[in-house]
């Protein structure tokens, strides 16, 4: 057991707010590791660690890698199109060779919600999920809320405005479910159909203006419309949505005030947000991609590094 009172990092709908808090403290100073000039620390040498993907991923991928690197840990990398999977190999035969291979670590990203609770079944190794379909993406949730804690010097009573597709959004998931945790208040934005049915026994508010949020929010976090989606007809066109509910410059120096914006990528410039808000001094969307770097490594520490107990 490492010094997080769970064995696995699966959500953030159970993890004990105390764990939320020191995964932040840790991962503070391992933004530090990643200001020198040498940015490794031996503090995994000797461990085993394999990221799963069955799911195109960019950052979560490179981010884990990279914070696996940083910490000494031995790396193995597995991608569903190049495995046996393809040759058709069931997912049970492929963890179980995994599980062979005496792996101290599983980085999973699985499009199927809940995969990773029925991984922790068929491996003794800790279980990290990198996102599991529309469910939760509670590594992403960590990054947001070390960029907001940063930004805010701490997330209680921080207005926090979340806005695009909320119903299939497995990082809002994890953002409500963690920054609720932490003291936060959030407001969901998004067409209607988009945002779930009875979200408000979660403890945030709802709105359908974005004007409306604008105007209420410190910081927001803005959603990716999933293209893909559009042949479900669950958007009528990309212009409409831009009209209502798109980031642009206009819609945001209408209001009086400066707010933070935040993307957790990747981006579709034009459509939920506008370049020139995307790459401005108000956006912290490439800090959120560093942050993702020593939160992963912090998560990664305090779940496998030695003589770590309770
Ligand atoms: N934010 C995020 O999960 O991005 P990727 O899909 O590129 O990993």
């Amino acid at each position: 057991m490492g010094a997080l009172s769970r064995k696995h990092f699966l959500d953030l709908e159970f993890a004990p707010k105390e764990d939320l808090q020191k995964i932040i403290d840790t991962a503070y100073t391992f933004k530090d590791v990643l200001d020198r000039p040498i940015k490794k620390v031996p503090s995994l040498t000797g461990k085993n660690v394999v990221n799963l993907f069955f799911e195109n991923s960019t950052r979560t991928r490179m981010s884990f890698e990279l914070a696996e690197k940083r910490l000494s840990s031995d790396v193995t990398n597995f991608s569903a199109s190049s495995s046996s999977l393809s040759k058709g190999e069931s997912l049970k035969d492929t963890i179980q060779n995994i599980h062979a291979m005496k792996m101290d670590a599983v980085v999973m990203r699985h499009p199927t919600p809940g995969s990773v609770y029925q991984l922790t079944k068929f491996v003794d190794a800790v279980v990290i999920n990198a996102g599991d379909g529309t469910h939760e993406h509670p590594t992403q949730g960590m990054l947001d809320m070390i960029s907001i804690h940063e930004k805010f010097n701490g997330l209680e009573g921080v207005k926090v405005g979340i806005i695009g597709d909320i119903l299939h959004s497995r990082v809002a998931l994890s953002n409500i479910f963690g920054l609720i945790k932490m003291g936060a208040e959030i407001t969901l934005c998004g067409p209607p159909h988009l945002i779930p049915v009875n979200v408000e026994e979660l403890g945030v508010n709802v709105t359908y203006d974005v004007d409306e949020l604008i105007e209420w929010a410190d910081v927001i976090n803005v959603l990716r419309i999933q293209r893909e989606r559009m042949g479900l007809g669950l958007i009528p066109s990309i212009r409409e949505y831009r009209h209502h509910f798109g980031i642009t410059n206009e819609r945001l120096t209408n209001h009086k005030k400066e707010i933070v914006v935040m993307h957790p990528g990747p981006m579709n410039r034009g459509v939920e947000i506008d370049s020139n808000v995307a790459d401005s001094e108000q956006a912290i969307i490439l800090n959120q991609v560093l942050n993702g770097v020593a939160v992963r490594m912090s998560i990664l520490y305090l779940l496998l590094s030695p003589g770590e107990e309770n």
